[in-house]
This record gives structure tokens, C-alpha cells and sequence, in this order.
């Protein structure tokens, strides 16, 4: 629904979501759903090369959390078992879970355009005269005063965004029109002494300087003041197509059996945790695990989200990668620290840059009632650059979950400790990453613009995630080179996700090859049929050798693994 922000102009070597989108749907990596519908918001298919982009994903997830876990901190080896639960669950899970009642955000409706957007993502562009010099700093500390005091000052315009950063890029942007009777002055990297970066500047009519700055709209503003707060998707800024704001469930409900009534309705799971809580006795009493351990699970979730953006981001249908690690509430902070920089960890290893990553601690202010500490690792999206936003997050649950449950089910889900001779709930660390959202991110940190190759840029992917591992071309289709090449070919189909293309010049092959992120191609020519050597040619450093075809399998082996 929301332009997506235009990169800054200060910035040639940013990367451009609008350029990863379009290797996304040219190679077949990610689809529009329903595209040949019109497509539907917030819903997306993964193609031939993003399926396998995605569950080799999953699969190292699988691999590195549950069938070969990391040592713990004391150098332990740890357990951690897997579990595939209903997507559907009995509703009044979702009611001691918290998200019948709380699982909520604000949504207002621009009546005329119908359009909806989040009450907490509406930003204003406010603006101040800069004249007379030491008045500014008064006037810009008056604006975000008088907003956080829950009184009204008139945005200019107001866009709809993840953080004010985001927000002014939109104006910025180069095809920001600013309504009558402005101008814009675009003043680039420009400080008034604010503490800030200088975000705009606007010229009127009379040809007088406004300087302008982003800042969220307080919920309590739009609520006090609707009717005079402009819509994001005004075309002239004029307030008064805005209705209040009203909460909203992000759950998706259906319902089950022949009858539709109040009876029937049924949830989608909007996370994949609360299966596992519900499964702790289930695992306790069938496995041999004792506390400290774990329960992983990959697998669909659903949000009504009101603004799906920013591509597979934020959508409505996605997956995650959650695991509860239960212990013993005096081991929790130190099983918390341990979880959020194994996980940190886990993403470097992936080939994430570590420049790309960050740890964002949530301030008591965002922290949920039961929650004690909270850590996102967040990721330098091209759409979010310079800034960051989230890829997961590790939350410190204490035993909310297990409690909310044991209450609200009447089961008795306590835990007997032998070791300790005591029985409790345990306390619960839960590393939860977004597969999907993982997904964008080794789309972004792998696009490389290299203006030197015929397709202008390559995937750069870890080998361990690349799509296709290896390509193998017969260099002409005829002299015998195709019938070597599928050979080669279904030798290695066994073990590997390979490709054999016989089509088009070398160069396109490897062009398109390139895009999909094929760390190698191997190449049947003429000297093949003579010594048995193909050509290896690797995707990054575009360097080529000989190799015996006896060789190939061990080649790939040393590189990728298998
Ligand atoms: N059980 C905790 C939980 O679900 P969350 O932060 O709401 O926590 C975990 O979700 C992860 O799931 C996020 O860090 C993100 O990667 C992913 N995620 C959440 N909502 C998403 C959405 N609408 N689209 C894509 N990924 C999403």
C-alpha cells in the first residue's frame, strides 16, 4: 500500500530493494501470489531457486539447533529435540497465550482513498523557521515536547513508516512532490547544532526557508486529534479523511466443523511457540531430556498484519524458526546471554557481514509484563540503511507460557527436578527467528553489483545456502561434450542441487548463473574428451582451472560439504 522509501541519494553503493526485487521474480527466486489475479497484499510464492534458497535455510537452522546444537556455556553438550505441531489449535490456547485479548495494533482507515495503515507507524514532517539563529533549536525541541505532551501541532504531510530515519528518506526521495505552495531544498547531511542531522528544507511561495523534521505521531495525538491529522495517502495534505483508530487482532480466524457460528471459531497460530508449550509434558514425559533443554520448531505462521511492507518483511503468511530452551530460573540469565550471541553468531556464519548485524537490546519501556530482558538481532536492510531492523529476537519469557497454561488448561505442567529434588516451571529462553524474513536477508547481503560482468551483478551466497551449488555446461551441444556433461550431471544430481544447461553462448550461462549465486560452473569443451579436464569457474573471484572430471566430486565436497 506504501510507496517503498526511494534509496537516499547519498549513498551510490547502497543496494536497491527495488533492483533485488527484480532479480527476485526475473531468476524465480520469489513470486507475487495470485499474480496472475492482481496479486494479494502481504502474500508471496517462493520460486524454483527460493525454495531451495529457503530450505536450505531451514535445513542448517535444523541442523545447527537441534541435531548438532552448539557446546553450551560450561563447554556441555546441550539437547534439544524437535516437534512439528498443528497449525490449528483449540481457541482457548490463543486466550491464556495473551493474544485473544492482547495481540493488537492500531488501525485507522483514510475513509475516502479506504486505504489502512498502523497508528504507530504514522510519521509527520513538521516544520520551523530557522530564523532567529538560537530560536531553532527552542522551536524543534518544542514540536517533539508538545507531541509527547499529547498536544497537537499540524505535520505538513505524514507517511507511514518503520522509524523516522525511514520516514524523512521518503521525503527525500526523489519522487517526493511536496504539496502547494512548497518547494523542495533537498540540504543534505546539514546540522542546525540539533543533535540530529538536518532532515529538509521546503521554500514557499514568498521564497522563505522552512526547515523540516520527521518525528512519530504520538497514538494519543491521533486519537485526540483525527480530524485534523492530514492521511499519509492525501494528495494535498488536507486532514479530514482520517477515522479514529480503532484496535485491531492480528489473529486470522476460520472456523472448523459444518457450522459456522461462535463455536466454531478457530485461529491460525500467529507464532509457532505456543505449540510448544503446549507439548512440554508430552516431550518431558516421552524423551529422555532433562532442564536444561530444548523444544525447536520451523513452521507457518499467520498475521493479519495491517501493513504488510518492504517486500517478504513484513507479510502476512510467513515462516519462523522458534525454540524454547527451558531451566531453571536461577540459570536463565546466563542461558540468555549465551542464546543471544550463539544466535548473533549463527548469522555470521551464514556469510552475514558482521557490519550488517547488530544487537539491539529492548528498554524496559518495550519489554512485555512477564518478560525480563529482550534482544533483537537486527540486520541493515537496504530499505532500513543506515539504519537497522529486526531478523530475531531472543526473549527471556520466564515461566509466563508454562503458568498461563497450567492455569488456563487445569493441567499440572510442573517439572520434577532430580537432581535438584524440587519441582517447577521452568523459565524459558526463546531464540525466535522469521525463516522467511532470513530469507530477505541472504537475498540482500548476497546481491553484488559488479558492473564489470555481463549481468552486472551476482549473488553472492555462502555456498552452504546457494539455490544451485554447481552448473555444468557442455561448451557447444554437439562432439560428444553434451553426453559428458550428463553424465557428470546425474552423478552428481545425487548428492547436490545441480543444474545442467546446454542452451545459449558460455558467456549468458554463466551471466545467468551468476544471478542465481552458483558458487561453480564446470565446463565440458574440447580438451574433456581429450585428458578428462573440465573448467572450473568460481563465482566470486571469476577465476578459472583445470581439473580432472574424477575430481569433480571431491571438489565440490571440500567446498560445500556432503
Ligand atoms: N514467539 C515469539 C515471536 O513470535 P516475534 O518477534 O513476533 O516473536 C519472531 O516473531 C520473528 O518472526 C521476527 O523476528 C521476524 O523475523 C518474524 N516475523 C514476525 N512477524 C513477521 C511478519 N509479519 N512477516 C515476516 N516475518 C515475521
Amino acid at each position: 500500500m506504501t510507496t517503498p522509501p526511494p534509496e537516499t541519494a547519498d549513498a551510490p553503493t547502497a543496494k536497491s530493494m527495488e533492483d533485488i526485487v527484480a532479480l527476485c521474480k526475473r531468476r524465480g527466486f520469489i513470486f507475487p501470489a495470485s499474480e496472475i489475479y492482481g496479486g494479494i497484499n502481504g502474500f508471496w510464492d517462493f520460486g524454483p531457486l527460493g525454495v531451495e534458497l529457503k530450505n536450505n535455510l531451514r535445513d542448517a537452522w535444523w541442523h545447527d539447533m537441534v541435531r548438532c546444537p552448539p557446546e553450551g556455556p560450561d563447554g556441555e553438550s546441550l539437547s534439544i529435540v524437535g516437534l512439528d505441531s498443528a497449525i490449528i489449535q483449540n481457541p482457548k490456547v490463543w486466550e491464556a497465550s495473551g493474544h485473544v485479548g492482547g495481540f493488537n495494533d492500531p488501525m485507522v482507515d483514510d475513509r475516502e482513498t479506504k486505504q489502512r495503515f498502523r497508528a504507530d507507524q504514522l510519521f509527520g514532517l513538521f516544520h520551523y523557521t530557522a530564523q532567529p539563529p538560537g530560536k531553532d533549536r527552542l522551536f524543534f525541541d518544542d514540536v517533539k515536547e508538545k507531541l509527547s505532551a499529547g498536544e497537537f501541532v499540524a505535520p505538513l504531510v505524514t507517511v507511514v513508516a518503520n522509524s523516522e530515519e525511514e520516514a524523512i528518506r521518503h521525503f527525500v526521495g526523489r519522487d517526493w512532490k511536496p504539496p502547494k505552495p512548497y518547494k523542495r531544498d533537498i540540504i543534505e547531511n546539514f546540522k542546525l547544532e540539533l543533535n540530529r542531522p538536518f532532515d529538509l528544507s521546503l521554500l514557499d511561495s514568498q521564497g522563505k526557508q522552512w526547515y523540516c523534521m520527521s518525528i512519530r505521531i504520538p497514538l494519543q495525538v491521533i486519537e485526540n486529534f483525527t480530524a485534523q491529522v492530514p492521511s499519509p495517502f492525501s494528495k494535498d495534505g488536507k486532514a479530514g479523511n482520517l477515522m479514529n483508530p480503532r484496535m485491531f487482532n492480528l489473529m486470522f480466524k476460520t472456523s472448523v466443523g459444518a457450522v459456522q457460528d461462535e463455536d466454531s471459531v478457530v485461529y491460525l497460530r500467529p507464532e509457532t511457540a505456543q505449540g510448544i508449550f503446549l507439548n512440554f509434558k508430552n516431550v518431558t514425559d516421552t524423551q529422555r531430556v532433562k532442564v536444561p533443554f530444548g523444544i525447536a520448531q520451523i513452521g507457518k505462521a499467520f498475521r493479519n498484519e495491517v501493513t504488510p511492507r518492504n517486500y517478504i518483511f513484513r507479510s502476512r503468511e510467513f515462516e519462523q524458526m522458534e525454540m524454547e530452551f527451558f531451566c531453571h530460573e536461577s540459570e536463565a540469565t546466563k542461558w540468555y546471554d549465551f542464546w543471544v550471541q550463539t544466535r548473533l553468531d549463527w548469522w555470521k556464519s551464514l556469510g552475514i557481514s558482521a557490519d550488517n548485524l547488530q544487537r539491539r537490546d529492548h528498554d524496559a519501556a518495550e519489554l512485555a509484563h512477564y518478560s525480563t530482558a529482550c534482544a533483537d538481532i537486527e540486520y541493515r536492510y537496504p530499505f532500513t540503511a543506515p539504519g537497522f531492523g529486526e531478523l530475531e529476537g531472543i526473549a527471556h519469557r520466564g515461566c509466563y507460557d508454562l503458568t498461563q497454561h497450567q492455569e488456563h488448561s487445569g493441567a499440572k505442567l510442573t517439572y520434577f527436578d532430580q537432581e535438584r529434588n524440587e519441582h517447577y516451571l521452568p523459565h524459558v529462553i526463546e531464540p525466535a527467528a522469521g525463516l522467511s524474513r532470513g530469507v530477505l536477508v541472504l537475498l540482500c547481503e548476497a546481491y553484488t553489483p559488479d558492473p564489470e560482468r555481463p549481468s552486472k551483478v551476482y549473488m553472492k551466497f555462502h555456498p552452504r545456502m546457494a539455490p544451485i551449488k554447481a552448473a555444468i555446461f557442455p561448451l557447444v551441444a554437439k562432439d560428444g561434450m553434451p553426453e559428458v556433461a550428463q553424465q557428470l550431471y546425474d552423478e552428481l544430481r545425487a548428492k547436490y542441487a545441480v543444474q545442467l544447461d546446454v542452451k545459449q553462448n558460455i558467456g549468458k550461462r554463466y551471466a545467468r548463473m551468476d544471478e542465481a549465486g552458483t558458487p561453480y560452473c564446470f565446463t565440458i569443451d574440447g580438451q574433456t574428451l581429450e585428458d578428462q579436464t573440465v573448467t572450473i569457474r568460481e563465482r566470486d573471484t571469476l577465476s578459472q582451472e583445470r581439473i580432472n572430471i574424477d575430481q569433480v566430486g571431491s571438489y565440490l565436497a571440500d567446498r560445500i560439504g556432503g
